[in-house]
């Protein structure tokens, strides 16, 4: 039997944390036989490794192997895609189609995002999981395949069965052995680990130094939530592994990267298989651009407070929180919690209303400069109606998964949609 430490360098697994080895260990073990997995765990934890391990080390490796994310095939076409169709069995259907199931037959069938499948499909499924058998859509032969099938979620699936959303035979009969990935948050020892594995493969892709960060930054790094797990925290070093010119980062630094995320998020969140990467680099040039446009309407806004007020200690006082939001507090580096504050959030824009209130009782010279700064502001927001229809689009107008991606709330991205009238 292959080791743990082989078969992470073959599927390219970091971390070594127990409860990652105790999944993978019991991958290597259910592979040979034809036991149904069910693989569990947040979003971005890896999910996808299991499964291929799993093929690769069963006796089904030399067939073939298909990933097919449940929750990105339309609900009408999901039938015909996993188990085919006859010919005119519905408009289009033009040709006989073999779907996964016949074409993987003596192979494995990943099933991604199974918590998804609708409840038709729940019906055929369960039916191949227990003898094998399957129709076509639109006919009446019954055929014969075998196929092993492991299959993913990072819904709750408990929810999922008492909302009458997810057979409650199926789930038991899909999850034989169920394999769970924890939470990167619980996996200390790996965050750091993975962080600079991160940072030199994207430092050799980028053709760059190797950004290092400094001891504050990793406390830091190690006490974020991670909401999207190792997904994001790839993001993260990808981020600043392009833009940071000083190859040191500081926590200072890394927390303008990282979302203020409100602690009462659910743990579990979702998103579909479409990589969330951010991964164009106009992308991760817009994000900061969001960032700085955020800092500057906070400055803005301290310094008409101070020209109408001249008191510069009444001014510290009532703005107490402004001031520490933009000029942060190097003490806090250390002690970093995580900022719940919803106006902090990456893809901010301050009201207009508010800004203009205050822009009312200033002289007229700044006036021109207010007309320059809202012309600005329409632009980005362009970009960031952009930005927030592309990631609505990846998600299938899945808001949570679209926040998660974006690093906002739910409740500021509803706000956005409703702003931009999407
Ligand atoms: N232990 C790890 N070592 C290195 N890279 C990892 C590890 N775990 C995950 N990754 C990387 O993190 C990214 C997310 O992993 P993956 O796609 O498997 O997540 P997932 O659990 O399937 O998430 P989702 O539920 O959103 O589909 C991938 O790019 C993967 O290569
Ligand atoms: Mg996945």
């Amino acid at each position: 039997m292959e080791s743990i430490q082989a078969i992470k360098q073959r599927f390219g697994i970091i971390g070594n944390t127990r409860a990652l080895n105790r999944a993978i260990e019991k991958a290597i073990q259910v592979a040979p036989t034809d036991i149904s997995v069910l693989v569990t765990g947040e979003s971005g934890v890896g999910k996808e490794s299991i499964p291929k391990i799993i093929h690769q080390l069963s006796h089904r490796k030399h067939n073939k192997y298909i990933a097919v994310n449940c929750g990105a095939i339309p609900e009408g076409t999901i039938d015909s895609e996993l188990f085919g169709h006859e010919k005119g069995s519905f408009t289009g259907a033009t040709q006989t189609r073999e779907g996964y199931f016949e074409v993987a037959d003596g192979g494995t069938i990943f099933l991604d995002e199974v918590g998804e499948l609708p409840l038709t499909t729940q019906v055929r499924l369960l039916r191949v999981l227990e003898n094998g058998e399957f129709l076509k859509v639109g006919s009446s032969k019954v055929q014969k395949t075998n196929v092993r099938i492991v299959a993913a979620t990072n819904v709750n699936m408990f929810e999922a069965i008492e909302k009458e959303k997810f057979r409650e035979d199926l789930f038991y009969r899909l999850s034989t052995v169920d394999i769970h990935l924890p939470p990167l948050r619980d996996r200390q020892e790996d965050i750091h680990l993975l962080f600079r594995k991160f940072a030199s493969d994207f430092a050799l892709k980028y053709k760059m130094p190797t950004i290092k960060l400094t001891d504050a930054a990793v406390q830091m790094l190690l006490k974020h939530r991670w909401a999207g797990n190792i997904r994001q925290l790839r993001n993260i070093a990808e981020q600043l592994s392009v833009l940071e010119q000083n190859r040191t980062i500081s926590a200072e630094t890394l927390k303008s990267y990282l979302p203020a995320t409100s602690s009462n998020l659910p743990a579990v969140i979702k998103t579909s298989k479409a990589e969330s990467d951010f991964s164009s680099e106009r992308e991760i040039l817009y994000k900061v651009l969001f960032d700085m446009k955020s800092d500057l309407n906070d400055l803005k806004k301290l310094t008409l407070e101070l020209m109408k007020n001249g008191n510069t200690k009444d001014v510290e006082k009532n703005n107490e929180s402004l001031i520490q939001k933009i000029y942060g507090n190097d003490e806090d580096d250390a002690e970093y919690e995580e900022d719940t504050v919803d106006n902090n959030e990456v893809l901010s824009i301050p009201e207009h209303a508010v800004k203009r209130d205050a822009l009312d009782t200033i002289p007229d010279k700044y006036h021109f400069a207010e007309e320059i700064e809202e012309e600005e502001t329409l632009s980005l927001q362009d970009k960031e109606l952009e930005l927030i229809k592309k990631s609505l689009e990846r998600h299938q107008g899945k808001r949570k998964l679209a926040a998660a991606e974006l690093g906002i709330s739910e409740r500021t991205l509803y706000r956005k949609i409703k702003q931009y009238d999407l």
